[in-house]
Order: C-alpha cells, then structure tokens, then sequence
C-alpha cells in the first residue's frame, strides 16, 4: 500500500467571522495500493479537491490521518515535508496555480531539477527540452509568463514536470480537463505510460466517466463529502449500489 487516508474531515470556516462551517470532507477512509490507479468520483462541490490539498500537505485537515509508504504525513510542518515533495506530485485543477507568475515557464520547469539535483547525468536544458516535446510544448512557449499560455497548454506542462520528477505517487485532479479529445487521448496515455513503465501509483479525479473506466481499477464515489461506494470500477460500472451512484452512472451510456 503507498498511501492510506483514515477517517479525513476537513471543516472550512467562512463568512462574517468565520461563523458559516461548511463540512467539506466528513470522515472518508480509503487506500491506493502500489501502482494502482484509484479514481475519485462525484459531483461538482463534493471534495474531492479538498482532499487532493490535504494529501499534497496544503491544506490541514480537521480530523484523520494521511499515511505515505508507512509514515504519517498528515501534520508535517515545511521541513519535514520536503523529502516528500520529490515523491508525491500534483496535476492541480486549475493548472495555472502550479507555476510561479513571476517568473517565465523555463524557471518552473527548472526548479524542481535544481531543488532534486536531477541534473546530473544530463545537463538541465536537455532534461527541460526532452520534459516538454513529449507533450507537445516548445522552447519559445518557455520564455512566456504563466499568464501568456493558454488553460491547455498550462495543464499540458504541469502534467509534463509533474512525471519528470518520477514521483511515487502522482494525484491527478481533473488532468485534462482543458484539453480538446485528441490531445486529451495522447496525454492519458503518457500518464498511463508512467504507471506501467515506472510504477507511479495515482489518485486520479474525473468528471468524464469514459476515462474514469480506462484509467483507474478502482474508484470511490463522493457526495456530500463522503464516500457513499467503493469497489472495483468494473463492477461499480456494472452494478451500482447505491442510488446516487446509479443516478451519477445514468448519463454515461457506454456501461
Ligand atoms: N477555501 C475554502 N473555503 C470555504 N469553502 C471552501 C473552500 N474550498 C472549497 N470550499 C467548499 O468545500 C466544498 C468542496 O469543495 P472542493 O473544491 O473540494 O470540491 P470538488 O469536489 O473538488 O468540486 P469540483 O468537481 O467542482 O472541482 C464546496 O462546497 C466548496 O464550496
Ligand atoms: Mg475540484
């Protein structure tokens, strides 16, 4: 197993004075075994982002544990996160968040290589150069600001750093969610290459049912901030249990 989430709450205080709780996550429990893929379902708003921030370390949960190839992450401070940053790697919804706005795309890209100190068999421009024509990206587009680049082009790039950096563990939330069909089959496939090839296990989030299907083998299904199902995606797909996942299954007519 590489990663364990127990009983994870996460209550977000909002509003005048912090006065409005929202229940965000409320008490979800689930594991990913090394090199699987594990899907995370359910409706706009039902948290699995909030989770996603929770096992990246950016977010502290209300209640739970976060364990990590045996170790308990779940309230680590900056130090004692860092020989974990190599390690568990993030697809961020919203891709433009991952890059710094300061600075032009080539120093984000070149970043992570110094801080690992990745570059030794290879000089760092090669790494950089190899990292980002396997997903369609050039070396002018590197001189841009994060700004400057497109929604598509970001999630391409952030996609790209995230699996040079050979993490243990890769969570993916909503990785192609900007990018048109055929870009969208090339760049699953890289990601798929990357847990066959070298074992990246994921926790991989969707709202497209059809790449939940390919992709991960097994899923857990969210509402509410809970998870209501769990099992393996074939039979989930086949036989839903519970009614809002026959409901959320519904508008997916390849079962
Ligand atoms: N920083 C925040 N402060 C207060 N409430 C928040 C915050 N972030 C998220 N929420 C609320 O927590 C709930 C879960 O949000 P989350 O982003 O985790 O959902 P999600 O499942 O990722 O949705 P989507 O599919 O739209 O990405 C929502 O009701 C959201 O409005
Ligand atoms: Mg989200």
């Amino acid at each position: 197993m590489i990663l364990e989430v127990k009983n994870l709450s996460k209550q977000y205080s909002c509003g005048f004075f912090g006065l409005n709780k929202i229940n965000a996550v409320n008490n979800v429990s689930f594991y990913i075994d090394d090199g699987e893929i594990f899907g995370l379902i359910g409706e706009s708003g039902c948290g699995k982002t909030t989770i996603t921030r929770m096992i990246m370390g950016l977010l502290k949960p209300t209640k739970g544990n976060i364990i990590f190839e045996n170790e308990n992450i779940t309230r680590l401070n900056t130090k004692q996160w860092r020989p974990f940053r190599k390690k568990i790697q993030i697809v961020f919804q919203n891709p433009q968040m991952t890059f710094n706005p300061r600075r032009n795309l080539y120093f984000s890209c070149a970043e992570p290589i110094k801080i690992h100190g990745l570059s030794k068999d290879m000089n760092e421009k090669a790494m950089i150069r190899h990292m980002i024509e396997r997903v369609g990206i050039t070396e002018e587009q590197l001189k841009k600001f994060p700004h400057e680049i497109s929604g598509g082009q970001a999630q391409r790039l952030s996609i790209a750093r995230a699996l040079s950096l050979k993490p243990r563990l890769l969570v993916c939330d909503e990785p192609t969610s900007m990018l048109d069909v055929s870009v969208q089959a090339h760049i699953l496939k890289l990601i798929k290459e990357a847990n066959e090839k070298y074992g990246v296990s994921m926790l991989f989030i969707s709202h497209d049912l059809e790449v939940i299907q390919a992709m991960c083998s097994r899923i857990a299904v969210m509402k509410n901030g809970q998870i209501i199902e769990t099992g393996y995606t074939n039979e989930i797909f086949n036989n839903p249990k519970h009614e809002y996942t026959k409901k959320l299954l519904s508008s997916y007519i390849k079962i």
